[in-house]
């Protein structure tokens, strides 16, 4: 095994929404001083991109040359993973509820998935010290080749309850949202699904910290293995 790989690791983790990804993976990148990335943030970007200049996320051809034409840029540091369009700071904005009623539509355009997959796999090549990377389709499309692959997943109460404390509205509402997304996305990739060669790891009743604690394991196994 290269000497790089040993202290470059690609940790590749995939699940639903709501499962927990965001916050493991930026635990486990702060914990392993790698970088991290947030490829939901990117399609969120690029949604916001598309709501910007009102194009109609159905309309492929509009929403393919907006996309191509917009600014994106994307921070990799844990600490800070900013997102900017056009040179403005919209980390807040891609959170908005336009952006996410209107962010399956704009992932679901082919050339869309095509430039952000590329810009993803420049990133990970980039992240000399590692990196953690969160999304749909990092095990199988993104990066196949990753160190570690977890797909991460909760039951669907729970990604609710979560969902809702982040955004402080009701469960109820964010399980209709959580439910309305997981099938607009299947559409794209398959969020329900672990893909092969995944260490799957249920959140529902475990602490950030043992999800964390369990990943740090599967890298630790694996440097013994190598
Ligand atoms: O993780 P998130 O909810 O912020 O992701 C936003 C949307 O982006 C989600 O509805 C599905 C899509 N997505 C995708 O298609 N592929 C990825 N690798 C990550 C997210």
């Amino acid at each position: 095994m290269p000497e790089q790989k040993e202290s470059a690791p690609v940790v590749a983790i995939d699940g639903p929404s709501g499962a927990g990804k965001s916050t493991v993976s930026k635990t486990l990148a702060t914990a392993i001083d790698a970088a991290y990335l947030d490829t939901g943030a990117m399609y969120r970007a690029a949604t916001l991109a598309v709501l910007k200049a009102e194009v109609d996320p159905s309309q492929a051809a509009q929403v393919t040359k907006t996309v191509k034409n917009a600014k994106l840029e994307f921070g990799t540091s844990p600490d800070d993973p900013y997102s900017r369009v056009d040179g403005e700071d919209v980390s807040i904005d891609i959170r908005s509820e336009d952006v996410t009623k209107a962010v399956s539509a704009v992932a679901g355009n082919k050339a869309v998935r095509k430039q952000l997959i590329a810009e993803q796999q420049r990133l990970i090549a980039e992240a000399k010290k590692g990196i953690v990377v969160e999304g749909r389709d990092i095990i199988e499309v993104v990066a196949p080749d990753a160190d570690v692959k977890v797909y991460l997943t909760a039951d669907p109460e729970a990604r609710a309850g979560r969902r809702a404390a982040e955004l402080g509205v009701g469960a109820e509402e964010t399980k209709a949202d959580i439910t309305r997304r997981d099938g607009a996305d299947s559409k794209t990739t398959k969020p329900l699904e672990a893909p092969e060669g995944a260490t799957v790891i249920d959140s529902t009743e475990l602490p950030v910290v043992e999800v964390v604690a369990k990943i740090l394991a599967l890298l630790n196994n694996r440097d013994i293995d190598d």
